[in-house]
């Protein structure tokens, strides 16, 4: 038996830090993960680096005018605040909690922790 548990990781130390292409999205690495960090305005959010369809760099595609990202291959879309799948195809983008504050940028992800001791 385990529960989840959300762990922060610091990914950069302000917002100008993570090397963010033209599209606006950066490729970082979280806990030996890559994932994608995109800049809308000055709010920052981290979903997958695959795309849930048929593993599409989501780094090469696009952020849209309703805040989605477009996968490169098929031009499935997500809303990159919630994962959802916008073009209806029944896919689920895997997204991550972000914060900032005046030390840096974190992306909160999932711990898996042992809950022997509640035997
Ligand atoms: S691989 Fe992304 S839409 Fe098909």
């Amino acid at each position: 038996m385990s529960d989840n548990h959300l762990t922060w990781h610091k990914v950069a130390d302000y917002i100008h830090e993570p090397d963010f292409a033209e599209n606006q999205i950066a490729l970082v690495s979280v806990n030996g993960k890559k994932i994608c960090i995109a800049r809308v305005g000055e709010s920052l959010f981290a979903f997958a680096h695959k795309c849930p369809h048929a593993g599409g760099r989501l780094s090469e595609g696009y952020i849209d005018s309703h805040s989605c990202v477009v996968c490169p291959l098929h031009r499935f879309k997500f809303d990159i605040r919630t994962g959802r799948n916008v073009s209806g195809e029944g896919y689920h983008l895997k997204s991550w909690p972000v914060k900032t504050d005046e030390e840096g940028i974190y992306v909160a992800m999932e711990s898996k922790r042992s809950s022997w001791f509640r035997l």
